[in-house]
């Protein structure tokens, strides 16, 4: 089964799992399969739910103007979030929540296999990096369990506060040198099982 194929039969098993909750469209994620940078971010929004596809709102606007800034194109990476369908009210996604997609997401990233993993925003984050601190390690290489993980903050809390976006775009600008190996990674060690606790405690 090439990528494509195995993609492909991760999002009908997504479709068809009924116990998955939120009844909201799925939005799977979108992109190139061989990409280097793989962004992730927290769950869509009214108007991702309506086009079915990640990050086409402000905050999404303001992703994808950074991701051309490098002199990438948007089609050259690939986006999506943590949970996959938008909870009510763009509240935040709950523990069962978390707990439930990210084994897809785990599944997702095996299949892509990117250069470097950038979580957008503390839930994403957490996800990696349980112990990580959004305003502390924003912009900083980690290396997880042999993956690059650079998380960053989420666009729309750049969107709301001057210092957040100055902080937002000059991580953004520091990806090719961390994906080039030009700045060291902290190496940290974080066993799926433990990742799975931490959701389930709600520690989020
Ligand atoms: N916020 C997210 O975290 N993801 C989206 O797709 C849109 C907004």
């Amino acid at each position: 089964m090439d990528k494509r194929e195995a993609l492909a039969a991760l999002e009908r098993e997504m479709r068809e799992n009924i116990s998955l909750p939120l009844q909201t469209n799925l939005v799977f994620g979108e992109g190139n399969l061989d990409c280097e940078a793989l962004f992730i971010g927290e769950a869509p929004g009214l108007n991702e739910d309506i086009q079915k596809r990640p990050f086409v709102g402000r905050g999404g606007q303001l992703l994808r103007e950074c991701i051309r800034g490098l002199g990438w194109r948007e089609n050259e990476v690939y986006i999506t979030n943590i949970v996959k369908r938008r909870p009510p009210e763009n509240r935040d996604p709950l523990p069962d929540e978390l707990a439930a997609y990210t084994p897809y997401l785990t599944r997702q990233i095996a299949i892509i296999s990117p250069k470097v993993i950038v979580p957008l925003g503390r839930f994403s984050m957490n996800y990696f990096l349980p112990e990580a601190k959004i305003t502390r390690d924003q912009g900083k290489p980690f290396q997880v369990d042999g993956r690059l993980v650079v998380p960053m903050f989420h666009p729309a809390a750049a969107l709301r506060a001057t210092g957040v976006m100055e902080e937002f775009r000059k991580g953004f600008k520091l990806l090719p040198e961390i994906i080039a190996g030009a700045v060291p990674a902290t190496a940290v060690s974080v066993a799926p099982p433990a990742q799975t606790k931490v959701l389930q405690k709600g520690l989020f």
